[in-house]
């Protein structure tokens, strides 16, 4: 198996293009350097010419308060820039694998989303990734959609990263605590997708590390398991305005995945003890 991943300077393009590594599979990470996902026949160019078996497309206009802003180009990557993609995959029959988001759902309600619900994004990023997903399902039959939310991993800024900080200056932080959703660790979603990329088991799924919370309780946890003595206090959305609506409902059901046969992801709580082992043996390298 030969594979392809988009986004390798990002979180989890990273980890992924790791993990093949570790299974000994050929792979190769690109990012804008190597092409941009705006321009077609670039797209297609080096997709051909490398031939993989399989695309993971983890790259993504990711900001998603500045998309609010520059919906054109947030179209213009996560849309078109998905369509390029899927239309190469299709011309040599490569599956891919095309990474979305809890934000192509409206997010009301309480009860876990199930993949076929209907959709409903309150904002352009959400907008630009279903139309990503559209394009997918549009182009190709050997795809899988997998949905996630509240990343963190090694490469990149995140929740966690931003919290530690603040707890080098504040004892109290007021954190959202009507957003409800799952944390997915990087690491722990590219063994699933390195799974997945062997199998045919195509279809739309939901992945993030098991259980629920809000982000209130997700920094606490990130407190108590670091032994950084910081108070949080939820807080309503209304407390911390962003230029980007927030779906209040991010729960996603991983049902799909258990019944295709996909081990689940570990518990989120598990995945921050991890991340903050993983951040240690970084501060750790870099002094
Ligand atoms: N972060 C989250 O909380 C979250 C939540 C749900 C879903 N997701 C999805 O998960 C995936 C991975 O997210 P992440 O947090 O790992 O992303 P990230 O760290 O923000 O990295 C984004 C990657 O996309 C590449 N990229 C951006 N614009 C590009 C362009 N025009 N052409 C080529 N490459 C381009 C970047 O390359 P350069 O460094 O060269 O710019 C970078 O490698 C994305 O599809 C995202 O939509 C993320």
């Amino acid at each position: 198996m030969k594979v392809l991943v988009t986004g390798v300077t990002g979180q989890l393009g990273h980890d992924c293009v790791n993990e093949f590594r570790c299974r000994g599979v050929e792979v190769q990470g690109v990012s804008s350097k190597d092409f941009s996902l705006t321009d077609g026949a670039a797209v297609e160019k080096y997709i051909k010419e490398y031939a993989p078996d399989v695309v993971l497309h983890g790259a993504a206009y990711t900001a998603v308060d500045k998309a609010e802003d520059e919906q054109e180009t947030c179209m213009a990557v996560n849309a078109e820039g998905t369509r390029h993609i899927a239309k190469a995959c299709a011309e040599i029959g490569a599956k891919m694998i095309y990474i979305s988001t809890d934000y192509v759902f409206p997010g009301d309600g309480e009860e876990p989303y199930e993949p076929a619900d209907s959709k409903g994004p309150q904002n352009v990023y959400g907008k630009s990734k279903l139309l990503g997903e559209q394009a997918v399902q549009e182009l190709l039959q050997k795809y899988f959609i997998v949905r996630i939310s509240w990343v963190f991993g090694i490469n990149g800024k995140n929740f966690i990263r931003t919290m530690l900080t603040l707890a080098k200056t504040h004892k109290e932080l007021t954190v959202v605590g009507d957003q409800i959703g799952s944390p997915t660790y990087t690491r722990d979603l590219a063994v699933l997708l390195a799974d997945m990329a062997a199998t045919e088991k195509y279809g739309v799924y939901h992945a993030t590390n098991e259980g629920f919370c809000s982000w209130a309780e997700f920094a606490a946890e990130v407190f108590r398991q670091a032994g950084r003595e910081v108070t949080v206090t939820p807080v309503d959305s209304s407390a911390y305005p962003t230029k980007a609506v927030r779906p209040k409902n991010s729960r996603m059901s991983k049902a799909a995945l258990v019944e295709a046969g996909f081990k689940p992801l570990p518990r989120w709580q598990d995945a921050v003890g991890r991340y903050l082992i993983e951040l240690q043996s970084e501060a750790a390298n870099l002094a």
